[in-house]
């Protein structure tokens, strides 16, 4: 089993990370000594008696902008040789699964949730590894954005998920969505559960959660399906290209 993955996390709001702490696969994950997650307050870091930790932008623009020096304080208290640091933005790089999977190799990892204007350049070229957004939208903290980020690292760690398989037909893993799921009653609102899962035909309901794979990917991920193009069969092409035709 992989050393515990030890995460940290710089916020002006640390009791924000104790849900997680206490509920679901991160507890668990805590629970089991695969993880680590500490809190770390950027105003303790203050050297104001007000514990004041922001200044106006310089230039002009918008909101309060984190200080570099107290920044700077917070990361150098649990910076290690072997820390990872990533500054939430929501002008990173995108995540998804697969910066998770190399995440989940890290041995420490440092996120900075910003709040107002977020942190000041300096401090971040000078530490940061990464700049990570979690999507085309702007939040008013990075404390959501680093959850979303333990939560989804923590997943691909051995031990974490009690069943293997459930990481491995999630969404995304094999270039797809996940097919949709249904459990009992099995007619609900008038609406039937498909009769092929009844079968117990294990290679014809194979075939038909591909063929509902390909289509929802199709009507809600179309840049995905382009990405995984090549992997179609011809037949599966042509699946697609009368989905988009028909517009549904
Ligand atoms: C109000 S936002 C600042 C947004 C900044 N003025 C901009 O437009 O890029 C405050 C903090 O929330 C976090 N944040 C907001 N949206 C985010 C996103 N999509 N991904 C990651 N972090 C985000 C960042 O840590 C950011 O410093």
């Amino acid at each position: 089993m992989n050393e515990k993955l030890r995460f940290s996390a710089l916020t002006l709001f640390p009791e924000m990370f104790e849900t997680i702490k206490n509920e679901g696969v991160i507890a668990r994950a805590i629970k089991n000594n695969i993880i680590m997650l500490e809190s770390l307050y950027l105003r303790d870091f203050s050297d104001n008696v007000r514990k004041n930790v922001d200044d106006h932008p310089i230039g002009g623009g918008d909101g309060m902008v984190l200080r570099p020096d107290i920044t700077e304080k917070a990361i150098l208290s649990v910076k290690n040789e072997s820390t990872y640091i990533i500054n939430l933005t929501p002008s990173g790089k995108i995540f998804n699964n697969q910066i998770a999977k190399d995440l989940a190799q890290k041995k420490h990892i440092l996120l900075l949730c910003g709040r107002y204007a977020g942190y000041d350049m300096r401090v971040i070229n000078k530490y940061s590894h990464l700049n990570l957004s979690v999507g085309d939208f702007v939040l008013s903290g990075g404390e959501l954005p680093a959850m979303c980020i333990i939560d989804t690292v923590a997943r691909f760690l051995p031990g974490v998920l009690g069943n293997k398989i459930s990481s491995q037909q999630d969404s995304f893993e094999n270039g797809l969505l996940e097919a949709p799921q249904y459990t009992h009653p099995e007619t609900f609102s008038e609406m039937k559960v498909p009769e092929i899962l009844f079968s117990g035909n294990h290679k014809k309901i194979a075939e038909f959660n591909r063929k509902e794979q390909i289509k929802l990917t199709a009507q809600n991920r179309p840049d995905l399906i382009l990405q995984y193009w090549d992997s179609l069969s011809r037949q599966e092409k042509s699946f697609v290209e009368k989905i988009w035709k028909s517009g549904k």
